[in-house]
């Protein structure tokens, strides 16, 4: 059976990158049939600029041929999420939120009419059957707290493109210590087997 994998990983520290390694011990224990992995720190995807939203809002037939350059980065990188039967997101907590790489992919993906559109009803996620296992890492404790602005963030994102199946797995308070650090990554691993 099929089973197609984008790894995506947010952490500025690459090969160092905790995030990035709890991420692996999942994805070597999967039969995947394909696997692709985007860097978002070595290869970041552009913020949004002016021209790229004109770009995506001007309809096809009227774009020029820089326009569909970019309207075309996107798709691509939205076409990798949809191809994907499983999309692995490792990401730190930076200042209370996400690192703005991983925004900045999210700014890409979020395209009206592609991956959602509204209804009388509200806003309808247009991808399908695409799950998501999000590793989280952060220095201190946020887990349900008011001021955690990165999970929450993350699942609303994807629930609004259409993915609602998101399994989270926390790796907390990773700074407070190297007892406490053990405890936590031997945790995440575990939660992480269990998927
Ligand atoms: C720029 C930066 C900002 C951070 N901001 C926070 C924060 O707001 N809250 C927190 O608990 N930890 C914060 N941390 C700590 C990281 O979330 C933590 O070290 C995490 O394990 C990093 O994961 P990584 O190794 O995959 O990059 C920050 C770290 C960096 C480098």
């Amino acid at each position: 059976m099929s089973h197609k994998i984008l790894a995506v990983y947010a952490s500025a520290l690459g090969d160092h990158s905790t995030s990035r390694s709890l991420a692996k011990h999942w994805l070597s224990r999967q039969a995947a049939t394909e696997v692709t992995e985007l860097d978002l720190s070595l290869n970041p995807v552009p913020h949004l600029s002016g021209e790229m939203v004109s770009a995506f809002f001007t309809p096809e037939e009227q774009k020029s041929a820089a326009q569909k350059e970019l309207t075309e980065y996107s798709n691509n990188l939205i076409e990798q999420v949809k191809n994907a039967d499983t999309v692995l997101i490792a990401a730190p907590m930076y200042n209370f939120g996400s690192p703005s790489t991983l925004k900045a992919w999210f700014d890409q993906l979020a395209r009206a009419g592609v991956t959602f559109t509204y209804t009388e009803n509200g806003p309808e996620g247009l991808i399908r059957d695409t799950k998501v296992v999000l590793v989280t890492t952060s220095g201190g404790f946020y887990k349900d707290s008011v001021i955690d602005f990165h999970e929450p963030y993350i699942k609303h994102f994807l629930s609004f493109i259409g993915i609602d199946d998101v399994t989270v797995i926390y790796a907390e308070g990773l700074n407070m210590g190297d007892d406490h650090k053990e405890s936590a990554l031997t945790q995440a691993k575990v939660a992480l087997e269990a998927i």
